[in-house]
């Protein structure tokens, strides 16, 4: 079991210190909307591509979305990393947006980071961009994380060895499909990461038979269907929560996950089933046809009709990241 920290949440500069809450208030506040601090736990067997590719089942534990800072009390993201750890992960890949609107929470990040124990990859995600992405990667890696920024990579786990692919975030266009191919082998197992789930129809045709991502929070209010009107038809995406795509092994094929995230940004309100926090556990090398002992939350589901973002759109996000970096050079250097 972990413990706070002695420090949690009353690190850093005092000026920083002075503009909190204390953590005991942000507690507070949040027992309001979410008294349980509710956190589900969803298992599902991997892709039949990996049933061939490894000696033995390999345990991946997914979570993503994790906004470290005010919104999201930390005793959530110590529940979140028990959660995984209790499941002895192989693996454990985070998929993004590691923090909200600015660079406060960057030590507690790291703190967060350091206590899930096993190998952790990471991608990152819009708000990692918006807040400043050299910092929240710095804040990853001392946390003991690798980061795959457009990267793959060979892990070996034992005797086992597997790939790990990280898209960079396609949210603020920073995507680099090519690079992050590049080099995969086709002897070795592969999964994907990308924070933005509609990435994975690509990565499939490049032999990724699993894409795990995040940004949507599964709509976080899903009750009558809210999340299907808001990720979906107001926000263009094909996928808001949960497993899409194919695992039956077909060529050019492949299943993307979309996990629920375990913190919020905004508002932290989460209300129906498939809004609730999530960690996802999937068996890698396990069948998902027949009876194999796992009792998955859903079935795969067809994805909503989508819609790609238009160049004007795409290039104001990319704007947003820019304005949000010369903000920042602003406040730390007013007279500059
Ligand atoms: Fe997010």
């Amino acid at each position: 079991m972990f413990s706070l920290p002695n420090n949690w949440g009353t690190g850093g500069a005092k000026k920083r210190t002075r503009r909190r809450l204390s953590p005991q208030r942000v507690e507070e506040i949040w027992s309001r909307f979410d008294p349980a601090g509710d956190i589900a736990v969803r298992r599902f067997a991997g892709p039949q591509a990996y049933v061939g590719q490894l000696d033995r089942p390999l345990r991946v534990a997914h979570v993503t979305d994790l906004h470290v800072g005010l919104v999201t009390p930390m005793p959530i993201q110590v529940k979140a990393a028990e959660l995984v750890n209790a499941e002895e992960p192989d693996l454990i890949v985070i998929t993004g947006d590691f923090v909200c609107h600015t660079q406060s929470w960057l030590d507690e990040l790291r703190d967060t980071i350091a206590l899930y124990k096993g190998p952790v990859f990471c991608v990152l995600g819009n708000h990692d961009y918006w807040s400043g992405a050299q910092d929240v990667r710095r804040a990853l890696v001392r946390g003991g994380a690798e980061l795959l920024d457009n990267a793959n990579t060979v892990v070996a786990i034992g005797s086992q060895r597997i790939q790990v692919l990280g898209l960079d975030d396609a949210y603020t266009g920073h995507a680099d499909r090519r690079k992050a191919t590049k080099g995969l082998r086709s002897d070795l197992p592969i999964v994907g990461l990308s924070h933005i789930a509609e990435e994975a129809d690509a990565l499939w045709h490049a032999r990724v038979p699993l894409v795990l991502s995040g940004h949507t929070h599964g709509g976080q209010v899903t009750v009558a269907r809210l999340n299907e009107l808001a990720i979906g038809k107001l926000s263009g995406h094909k996928y808001i929560h949960g497993l899409y795509g194919t695992r039956n092994g077909a060529p050019r094929s492949g299943a993307v996950y979309v996990g629920a995230g375990i913190g919020a940004a905004v508002m932290p309100l989460r209300w129906g089933d498939r809004g609730r926090r999530e960690v996802t556990i999937f068996e890698l090398g396990v069948d998902p046809e027949g009876d194999n002992g796992i009792e998955e939350h859903h079935q795969t589901q067809r994805p909503l009709r989508g819609r790609r973002p238009s160049s004007k759109l795409k290039a104001k996000r990319a704007e947003k990241v820019v304005k949000r970096a010369a903000r920042r050079a602003r406040m730390t250097d007013p007279l500059g």
